[in-house]
């Protein structure tokens, strides 16, 4: 015969089933929902380079818009460049020639000379570009007067966005005539 404890511990066991299905059917529930989510940032972290735009840090600030006003002459300016591999991040700096544009537009012009890749200096004393490696020699806008290199200097893309002067930093085929951007 059972003692009163026992029956009460078989109550215990048999009664509550629906009880603790309806626990475990909650749990199972606010599982989902806390695991759904933790699964958006995790979504949004895995899948930020496939959403990343190209627009969102291949641009850099080369300086303010009025430090240019008084621009006779190109300019070196050193940039900083941030590439992104994946997750991470790596910045380095380059310089870029600032110039006045004919069209009262500021310009901004690769120093990489289209040959072999040399820096291209600019010479005030003689008004143009020269490259030391082989005297490839350029105009101040850029426009390839005599040497090797195969075509002028490479215009990068700029834009002025809250009085700052930006740039797209972007690396060109060399030994070609044609500008073309390298992957
Ligand atoms: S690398 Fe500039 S002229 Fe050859």
């Amino acid at each position: 015969m059972n003692t009163l404890a026992e029956d009460q511990g078989h109550a215990k066991v048999a009664a509550p089933k629906g009880r603790r299905s309806f626990v475990m059917a909650m749990f199972a529930v606010s599982g989902t929902v806390v695991g759904a989510l933790l699964a958006i940032p995790l979504f949004r972290f895995a899948t930020f380079p496939l959403r990343k735009t190209a627009s969102e840090d291949d641009w850099s600030d080369v300086g303010l818009v009025t430090d240019f006003n008084a621009l006779t002459a190109p300019v070196a300016k050193t940039i900083t460049l941030e590439r992104r591999d994946a997750w991470q991040v790596a910045s380095s700096q380059t310089a870029v020639y600032v110039l006045p544009g004919s069209d009262g537009v500021l310009k901004v012009l690769s120093p990489v000379c289209p040959h072999l890749g040399c820096s291209v200096q600019w010479q005030d004393a003689q008004q143009k570009f020269i490259c030391p490696c082989h005297s490839g020699t350029f105009a101040m806008d850029g426009t390839r007067l005599g040497g090797p290199p195969p075509r002028s200097m490479d215009t990068l893309e700029s834009k002025v966005e809250n009085g700052k002067l930006k740039v797209r930093y972007q690396y060109f085929r060399q030994l070609v005539s044609n500008k073309e951007p390298m992957a």
